[in-house]
């Protein structure tokens, strides 16, 4: 097997001024607040469906299933609270933060208008503790999404959760469903994200936020949560895939020694809407003895495929749709390039049987796993042909040692935005010129790849480029990002805004 050490696993291409200032710290919350105004109130039209719902932002105890964690969460669950809804729907969603820091929630995939993104110092201030923000908004497009804060690392803790959008004119064709969250998790076993990225950046030991982790045993993980070692290869597209060494991977919550168990009939048709709400991790996805036939990527329908496997890279959600057989089958999340904390698992119970072992083997994780964005769009869910007014560059760079991350040049705060006018078909060149991979988030839009593929999230592997064509139809100041919480809380961010 062919190795890569992460220690040269490098490639340059921005400057010297900016690596120096890399080294700044957290850029995402803006050192003076008080700058946006108060989020307009939203009344629902005639027939239109209102939901309303508080999220509680808290620290709080989570049973991971026999392993007990302090960490932060919505509802005090992991994960936090669905909120489901019908295409066109007004949402009212009060964020009440009780945490020891400021906080927002990020709709992530949804094309609402700007004041309601959640993105601190760009759409809106950030939530102090102990106060509460509004965020009303309504959702054009089904499909499936989640909402996380878009603060610091607190997507590596627990704030996160689905959002699932219904779409009034779907045919139904499907009897169950099965919404399936994938997370990475560290947070309480003996150090928090942000202790994580101090030993990423060097930046020596934090106070982790104000949180008790003394009552956790250690070495779970690796002592300091960084994932060190040499990575295999192999067959897997995504080269030097994750940063950080977790010491368990979660579905729906649960660590594999007791996982979530669905219940199903035999010969029914389950919809998974498969969700990685993982802040470091890229997962390849199977359920024992059953084809997934993949019909919606990022909330938009594609032609489908019949797939034994496929990845998620962070941020990506796909629909897959399964006949199910007869008994009991594990749900098996494999991360991928992580030599430690074993892998995400779920059952499917449809029959007899017993349930299966934390460490069980799926078969279909031995062959070919389907990358997303080889997928091709439903008809129905193509942009309209027209000539590209404007392209535009956006260049991912960086580095594991020193620990930068970068957009074209330069860290979030020192880099330029991208500049687009309303009315404009955008063409944003995506290049990835580090050796290891990134999932590429654009916010407010969702993009078509070449092929005509809608998404709002990409994996990028290590030297990989995509034209990524929009309509700019949904002024503001919109954030495009690395998906990978840590690079992106060094400076993997960037602004796409519209000129006035
Ligand atoms: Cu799901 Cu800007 O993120
Ligand atoms: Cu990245």
């Amino acid at each position: 097997m062919k190795r890569i050490s992460r220690r040269t696993a490098i490639t340059g291409g921005f400057g010297a001024a900016a690596l120096t200032l890399a080294a700044c710290g957290n850029r995402t919350v803006p050192a003076e607040a008080g700058t946006f105004p108060p989020a307009p109130t939203l009344t629902p039209k005639a027939g239109q469906g209102l939901v309303t719902q508080t999220l509680t932002a808290a620290p709080t105890t989570v049973d991971l299933g026999g392993r007990t964690v302090s960490t932060w969460a919505y509802g005090e669950s992991l994960p936090g609270p669905l909120i489901r809804a019908t295409a066109g729907d007004l949402l009212r969603i009060t964020l009440e933060n009780r945490l020891p820091e400021a906080s927002t929630i990020h709709w992530h995939g949804i094309r609402l208008h700007n004041a309601a993104d959640g993105v601190p110092g760009m759409t809106q201030d950030p939530v102090e503790p102990d106060t509460s923000f509004t965020y009303e908004f309504v959702v054009p497009d089904p499909g499936t999404y989640f909402f996380h804060s878009h603060v610091g690392l607190q997507l590596d803790r627990g704030l996160y959760a689905p959002l699932i959008i219904d779409d009034p004119d779907e045919p139904g064709g499907y009897d169950a469903e099965w919404i399936v969250t994938l997370d990475d998790w560290i947070d309480g076993t003996g150090q928090t994200p942000d202790d994580v990225l101090a030993g990423l950046t060097g930046a020596g030991a934090s106070d982790g936020g104000g949180m008790d982790h003394g009552d956790m045993p250690m070495g779970e993980g690796s002592s300091d949560g960084m994932d060190h070692g040499e990575m295999p290869m192999g067959d897997e597209p995504w080269g030097d895939a994750g940063d950080v060494a977790y010491p368990h991977f979660l579905i729906n919550g649960r660590i594999p020694e007791a996982p979530e168990i669905f219940e199903a009939k035999p010969g029914q048709r389950v919809r998974l809407r498969l969700i990685n709400a993982s802040a470091d991790t890229i997962f390849a996805l199977a359920l024992g003895d059953h084809d997934l036939s993949v019909t919606h990527s990022d909330g938009f329908s594609v032609e489908p495929v019949t797939a034994k496997a496929l990845y998620l890279g962070m941020g990506e959600r796909y629909d897959v749709a399964v006949t199910v057989k007869d008994g009991m089958f594990p749900l098996v999340a494999r991360p991928v390039g992580k030599t430690s904390g074993g892998r995400g698992l779920a059952v499917l119970r449809t029959g007899a049987g017993e349930v299966p072992a934390a460490d069980v083997q799926v078969r279909e994780l031995d062959g070919e796993v389907l990358i997303g964005s080889t997928l091709e769009p439903a008809e129905a869910a193509r942009l309209e042909d027209r000539a590209v007014d404007t392209e535009l560059e956006l260049a991912f760079q960086g580095s594991m040692e020193p620990y930068q991350w970068a957009i074209n040049g330069a860290p979030f705060g020192q880099n330029t935005p991208l500049s687009i006018r309303e009315g404009q078909r955008v063409r944003i060149i995506a290049t990835n010129q580090t050796m290891m991979s990134h999932p590429l988030h654009v916010h407010g839009h969702t993009f078509a790849l070449p092929s005509g593929l809608r998404k709002d999230t990409v994996m990028m592997a290590p030297m990989e480029s995509f034209a990524l064509d929009f309509d700019a139809d949904n002024p503001g100041r919109w954030a495009a990002h690395c998906h990978n919480a840590y690079h992106q809380e060094v400076g993997m961010m960037t602004g796409i805004d519209y000129a006035s």
